[in-house]
């Protein structure tokens, strides 16, 4: 398993329970040493699991986990015919081609269909329940107000209002979160079918008197320049009536639509706080910038920035189950099948004494020994792979690739 490089990524791939796992599954689990600790998972944890630190550990793996893609330069320390598993988005151009160039076999988390059998691989929904949380808890941190209603000997205290956009995995999250902490919760989604289940939360949905959105999958269709003003405006407002605003919108393949502009925050009372979940992405909110907060008229502005990293223990362990259930359709204990034409014979056969047992993984005799054999037939793992056998298969990355001159 890889130590993350990248700056802002306290997440780890596999934290030491899964280690475990897998050594009983019967693969050997080299950690390159300090993987964990961003996480607050020491080494000696990893050792406990029956994991190995080895620094060395990337030299030697048919199999490398990681949480954001390698480093170009890491990827050269990766055996040719090896295979690594990470988040693997378009942008990461470089390793991209680096993988092919090195003849390294990569699949991407972010490309898992979103069937049922892939539930417990979808990690794209467990980092979204992450960085969903900690957006309401953001907002609550920040608005110096209460979320909720406070019933005292010297009065009242009214509850916040909280709007949230977007209500796919990360929406409903921060809107189950803002609800626990006792806010009066309001939500927008452009599917219809969002609207029962912002319901379903205790939160009011929102219906404005626009065209339905939902697209394929069940996810949202972009908006046109038309719609997205239409929008805008009849949400106005509810923006300018809430004391915090959480957005959570994505389009598939797309930057995030633009929901809330300058002029909808500045017309927020003082002192409230916009929390942006889509700054990475383009951001839904104008002027949101990842990784800070700014101020727009009297309003906080907050952008996300590697959310779910945010919050590394449940992250990590969540993103590692993933890792886990998908590792596990990926291999497999039994040997490898015998080459029918090569030194199969018959009972009797006076070659078969000499003959060599087929190709099996070493070990003594009954124990389990994991070997990495995806199935290609297999749609989960077909449509995740980006590069195998030095060739970029995910179509959609290719076409962006060359349209890079990659
Ligand atoms: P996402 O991260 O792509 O988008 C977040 C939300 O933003 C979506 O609900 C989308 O409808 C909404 N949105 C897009 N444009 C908007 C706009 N202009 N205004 C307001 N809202 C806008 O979505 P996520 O969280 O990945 O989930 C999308 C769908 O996938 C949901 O229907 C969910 O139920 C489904 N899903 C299915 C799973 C499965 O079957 N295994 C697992 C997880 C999600």
């Amino acid at each position: 398993m890889a130590r993350e490089t990248r700056r802002d990524e306290a997440r780890v791939a596999v934290v030491p329970e899964v280690a475990g796992r897998l050594v009983a599954m019967g693969a050997e689990v080299h950690v390159e040493p300090g993987a964990g600790i961003p996480a607050g998972f020491d080494d000696e944890a990893y050792a406990d699991a029956g994991a190995v630190l080895d620094p060395q550990a990337l030299e030697g793996a048919d199999l490398v986990l990681a949480v954001q893609p390698l480093a170009p330069t890491t990827v050269r320390r990766i055996p040719r015919g090896s295979a690594v598993v990470s988040f693997l988005p378009t942008s990461a151009a470089d390793t991209i081609g680096e993988l092919r160039d090195c003849g390294v076999d990569a699949w991407a988390m972010e490309l898992l269909p979103r069937i049922s059998r892939a539930q417990s691989m979808d990690a794209l929904s467990s980092q979204a329940l992450v960085a969903g949380y900690r957006s309401a808890i953001v907002a609550a941190g920040l608005l110096r107000r209460f979320f909720p209603l406070n019933m005292t000997a010297a009065g009242t205290v009214q509850p916040a209002q909280v709007l949230v956009l977007g209500a796919g995995v990360a929406g409903l999250q921060a809107i189950a979160t803002s609800k626990r902490l006792g806010a009066v919760v309001k939500a927008y989604d452009v599917r219809p079918a969002a609207a029962e289940e912002i319901r379903s939360m205790g939160a009011e949905a929102i219906t404005l008197d626009l065209e339905d959105l939902s697209g394929e999958g069940g996810y949202a269709k972009e908006m046109t320049t038309d719609r997205a003003e239409r929008q805008r405006a009849l949400l106005a407002p509810h923006v300018a009536a809430a004391d915090a605003l959480i957005t959570t919108a994505a389009v598939p393949g797309r930057p995030a639509p633009l929901l809330v502009t300058r002029e909808m925050v500045e017309a927020m009372s003082p002192g409230s706080v916009v929390v942006d979940l889509a700054a990475e992405s383009g951001g839904n909110v104008e002027r949101s910038e990842p990784g800070r907060v700014v101020r727009v008229g009297d309003a906080q502005v907050w952008g996300g920035e590697n959310v779910p990293s945010q919050m590394p223990d449940p992250a990590s362990r969540l993103y590692a189950a993933n890792l886990l259930a998908l590792v596990t359709l990926m291999t497999t204990d039994e040997p490898p099948a015998a080459d029918p034409g090569a030194g199969a014979a018959g009972p009797g056969d006076e070659a078969a004494a000499d003959t060599p047992p087929p190709p099996g993984p070493p070990g003594p005799p009954g124990e389990r020994v994991l070997r990495f054999a995806p199935d290609m037939e297999d749609e989960v793992v077909a449509k995740s792979c980006v590069v195998k056998d030095g060739v970029v298969v995910h179509e959609m990355t290719r076409a962006v690739l060359q349209g890079g001159s990659l």
